[in-house]
């Protein structure tokens, strides 16, 4: 199937000459939730401002729905529902009319049925009379999420929608994402929390200094680069790895206190085993055992730092 949204060679270099953006190529596929991690300045805003044509691109093409963002921008906005990073919001208005408001900035015909639909998939129909300065700081996001589907978009733009928000909000949110998905949606989020990226998204893509460094689906990610760490406490600190143990990569923990190995998850044979009796035949009593899995964080501070140092060789 081809894909919802096509992005090729895209550049973005700012009027002061910033380049924030340095030949991204991503296909987002139909239904599919996927999340865009990386630190600040990375480039995300910068990604999803020149999509929904807030930012127009230096160099390369996006196609919406097969719609040329260039040539054929007003098709293409259609299928797009945004929910930008800095709230903006018309305090003053009421929460209905709002939303019906904004539908109506698209072209499409009055439809009380479906906003009301949507403010009830928000939980916010109760609020439907109310001034929207009267709501919490949640359910203002929400009617930022119900304005951006007002015109029944097939595709919605998150940035950061949990940014600053309490652990419980944030759950909330999730579960909004996933009702939305259900319901066929297409999400693109970005995110600094990667516990948020690993619960929400099929596929993770990582952006740093305006380059996409990885796009993968989150399961295989987490197996792919998942590995797993045995920890190994001693009794009694030691100042060398025995050779045994070296040559099947065991290394010294911090103050010799203990010894780490890593192994591969999907290995057939981690080698634990092995460890465990060379460990005996070393002579090393042990007093405790623990594993500790990677987790996206470390896969992603990993690959960013990675890019430091491939920078830092490059400049060398
Ligand atoms: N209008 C602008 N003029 C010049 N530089 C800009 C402009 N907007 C953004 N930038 C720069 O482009 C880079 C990318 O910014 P962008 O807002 O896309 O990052 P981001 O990944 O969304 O970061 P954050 O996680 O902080 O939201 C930054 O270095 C930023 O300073
Ligand atoms: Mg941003």
């Amino acid at each position: 199937m081809a894909p919802i949204i096509k992005i090729e060679g895209l550049e973005k270099t700012y009027d002061n000459g910033f380049q924030a953006l340095k030949g991204v190529d991503l296909d987002i596929h139909e239904g599919e939730v996927l999340a865009l991690l990386g630190p600040n300045g990375a480039g995300k805003t910068t990604l999803i401002s020149i999509i929904c044509g807030l930012a127009r691109a230096t160099a390369g093409k996006v196609t919406v729905g097969g719609h040329d963002i260039a040539h054929d921008f007003r098709e293409a906005r259609k299928l797009i529902g945004l929910v930008p990073q800095e709230m903006s919001i018309e305090i003053f208005e009421k929460v209905e009319p709002n939303v019906r408001h904004s539908r109506g900035l698209f072209g499409k015909p009055r439809n009380d049925a479906y906003i009301e639909q949507i403010l009830k998939q928000l939980t916010l129909w109760d609020k439907k009379d109310n001034r929207i300065r009267e709501l919490s700081g949640g359910m203002k996001r929400r009617v930022m999420i119900a304005k951006a589907l007002s015109h029944e978009p097939r595709i919605l733009f998150l940035d950061e929608p949990t940014a600053g928000v309490d652990v419980e909000l944030r759950k909330e949110m999730w579960e909004v994402m996933s009702e939305l998905k259900k319901s066929g949606v297409t999400i693109i989020l970005t995110t600094h929390y990667i516990e948020e990226a690993e619960a929400m998204a099929d596929r993770v893509g990582v952006i740093s200094k305006g380059e996409l460094l990885l796009v993968e689906e989150t399961k295989t990610l987490m197996k792919s680069f998942g590995k797993k760490e045995l920890h190994i406490d001693l009794e009694s600190a030691t100042d060398t790895v025995p050779p045994a143990l070296a040559a099947r990569g065991v290394e010294l923990g911090p103050n010799g206190e203990s010894l780490i190995y890593s192994y591969d998850t999907s290995a057939k044979q981690t080698g634990i085993t092995d460890i465990l009796s060379e460990l005996r035949q070393a002579g090393l009593r042990l007093n405790d055992l623990s594993t500790r899995q990677s987790s996206l964080e470390d896969i992603f501070v990993d690959l960013v730092h990675e890019q430091k140092q491939d920078e830092q060789g490059d400049a060398a």
